[in-house]
């Protein structure tokens, strides 16, 4: 595996993958790799002749209240993880290198970036927008493959390749789960015990609301509260939204239509550690 920190390395690596006719697939990530990021490069191999990841805590999409420099960065741990998977380039450019000094350009989507986690985090999505694109610019995949669990980051995305036009691939990658269903995250660890047990009960109320989309419950509201008094019945869990949303557009559905896509959204509190999931259903 190769390790690049330069932008115009990159840039050279990734016209000489192309002029070679490789297919380059393109996974963004802030590093700290678990599974889950694991099998984000698993099918990137499977799209793809070339595999380039980054590893970028990216400061734009921080508050000033999110501590940056907490951020989890095992810098050797992840490059060991990222060469066992088969990722073929590591881009781990330093913060000056994507933001110089005087840089001023930011990509920036109304509404999608407005609601839920972007209440919650006004910049964050801004942040997110003007670095994956830098990085698409720089590392000019044809496919680039991002988490569902972040089912927003998702959506976004998605419609900034429709708007601003990038010729990339957009391919969403499943949600990994521990076996006992919590979505696998960085802020696991930050949960107590009794939390971390009372926590399974987001992938179980997923299953309580695609047990009644199954049976063609036709009220997203009906949906969303018998989810939410689900949650309810842990006494460490604060539900902060759980909502069905269009998976085009992040917009709350007031009726399922047959054929469209939704997300149905959790995002929880265990004291100071929210958690978000989702499940991905057509009707
Ligand atoms: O999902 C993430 O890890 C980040 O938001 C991303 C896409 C790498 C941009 O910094």
């Amino acid at each position: 595996m190769n390790t690049i920190d330069r932008i115009a390395e990159m840039q050279a690596a990734a016209k000489a993958l192309r002029d070679a006719g490789k297919r380059v697939a393109f996974v963004p990530t802030m590093g700290a790799l678990h599974a889950g990021h694991l099998s984000l490069i698993e099918l990137a191999k499977a799209n793809a002749d070339a595999v380039v990841m980054s590893v970028f805590v990216n400061p734009a999409q921080f508050a000033a209240h999110e501590d940056l420099s907490k951020y989890p960065r095992p810098f050797e741990r992840d490059v060991e993880l990222a060469a066992g998977g088969g990722v073929d380039i590591l881009f781990h450019p330093a913060a000056e290198e994507m933001y110089p000094q005087g840089f001023q350009s930011y990509v920036n989507l109304e509404p999608v970036s407005m609601h839920f986690e972007g209440a919650v985090r006004p910049l964050h999505f801004r942040g997110v927008a003007t670095v994956v694109a830098k990085l698409f610019n720089i590392v000019k995949p044809h496919a680039a493959v991002f988490g569902q669990k972040d089912a927003q980051q998702l959506t976004l995305i998605r419609q900034m390749i429709k708007d601003l036009a990038f010729d990339v691939e957009i391919i969403a990658a499943p949600i990994v789960r521990e076996p006992d269903g919590l979505a696998m995250s960085s802020r696991n660890i930050y949960l107590t015990p009794e939390a971390r047990a009372e926590a399974t009960v987001l992938s179980q109320s997923l299953g309580l609301g695609k047990k009644l989309i199954a049976k063609s419950e036709p009220s997203p509201q009906v949906i969303v509260s018998q989810v939410r008094a689900m949650i309810r019945t842990q006494p460490l869990a604060q539900p902060d939204y759980v909502a069905i949303v269009s998976a085009d557009t992040f917009i709350v559905a007031e009726e399922l239509r047959k054929g469209e896509t939704y997300f149905l959204l959790l995002a929880v509190r265990f004291g100071t550690t929210r958690l978000i999931d989702n499940l991905l259903f057509t009707c």
